[in-house]
């Protein structure tokens, strides 16, 4: 390799790729096998390939394009959280590509990867994985972790500003309004593993019941419909005399809903239940749901402007910005205070 500019050709040989594999890495034309794109972006990251000048000061050029990367979109949280992300992108100028990742670190990382070879000038993750820690240390991107976020070494400073709830302070209002409502025997369902949101909503709960002397039962639930339909009979089943439950989010409350309904236990009079979110189905559903509100809009409007000012070079603080949550009652508790 002589001491001019790596070339394409250098990287093939490191990545032992042809180079028409590297090409279509860079430009993203085409589906390239998985492990052959991690060979690619490695050679380039260890060769220090810059793509040639005329293609680089094109890929430079802004394409005023957003990646958004979120879990699930046939949760109505993400439908929300989109809806307030593009309305902010495009009263700014910018699109946004939506990335439905499942969850799935892997499925992060190839939407991320075509995101930087190809048309984005930034993006907002909402991920409980590492994948955008590795990435702004690989790369000097434009990033905003939206809602979810992996813990984070305090010794080191952050790379990307973090938007979110403050989901402790959310499982305390929920225990508290539980014991308001004169519950003695609670249960959680929810705190699916690895999410760090959860786990401090599932922690404020119970700290609330160990400061009255109380513990609960858990039963451990990922946010969805489906699997909580499987946990409510389980919790039903294991904890008959439960009176009051808190549900890690509004999906699984209305599982729970359901489960109650088919099993003849009825809401509030026998069990009362509180939700997480506060979506719009949760004020459409029967009883319509006591739940914790996100202020889903703001997060979104917030994480879009963070970003854009990123895109612009503008300066902004890496740092944690967290939005309150307030408690929303409706009819699936019975507060004695409220009905006086
Ligand atoms: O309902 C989806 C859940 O995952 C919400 O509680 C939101 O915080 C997201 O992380």
């Amino acid at each position: 390799m002589g001491l001019g500019m790596v070339t394409i050709r250098d990287v093939a040989k490191e990545a032992g790729v042809s180079a028409a594999t590297v090409s279509r890495v860079i430009n993203n034309t085409s589906n390239v096998d998985l492990r052959k794109k991690e060979k690619v972006m490695q050679a380039i990251k260890k060769l220090g390939y810059k793509p040639n000048e005329v293609a680089r000061s094109l890929s430079n050029k802004k394409s005023n394009n957003i990646g958004l990367l979120l879990p699930n979109i046939t949760n109505p949280f993400f439908n929300q959280i989109t809806e307030a992300v593009e309305n902010t992108a495009n009263e700014c100028g910018y699109k946004i590509i939506l990335c439905n990742t499942h969850d799935d670190p892997l499925r992060e990382r190839e939407y991320i990867d075509s995101l930087i070879f190809s048309q984005c000038d930034g993006f907002i993750v909402i991920s409980d994985s590492a994948v955008l820690d590795e990435f702004t240390l690989k790369y000097d991107i434009p990033a905003v972790a939206l809602d979810r976020y992996v813990s984070h070494d305090q010794r080191r400073s952050l790379k990307y500003p973090i938007v979110t709830t403050d989901n402790y302070a959310g499982g305390r209002l929920a225990a508290s309004h539980l014991l308001e409502c004169g519950c003695a025997r609670m249960a959680h369902i929810g705190r699916p593993e690895g999410s760090k949101l959860a786990e401090l909503r599932a922690r404020g709960f119970g700290d609330v019941l160990k400061e009255n002397g109380m513990d609960f039962f858990n039963v451990t639930c990922p946010f969805s419909y489906y699997e909580g339909l499987i946990a409510a009979e389980r919790l039903f089943e294991s904890y008959p005399n439960v009176d009051g439950i808190f549900a890690g989010n509004d999906m699984i409350a209305f599982a729970v809903i359901t489960v109650a309904f088919n099993k003849g236990i009825r809401i509030p009079e026998q069990v009362q239940l509180i939700g997480f979110d506060d979506v719009l189905f949760s004020r459409l559903v029967t009883p319509a749901l006591t739940t914790i509100t996100q202020s889903i809009g703001l997060l979104g409007r917030n994480a879009a402007e963070l970003l854009i000012k990123k895109i612009n070079r503008e300066n902004v603080a890496n740092e944690v910005i967290v939005f309150p949550c307030q408690l929303v009652e409706r009819n699936t508790t019975r507060n004695p205070q409220k009905n006086v």
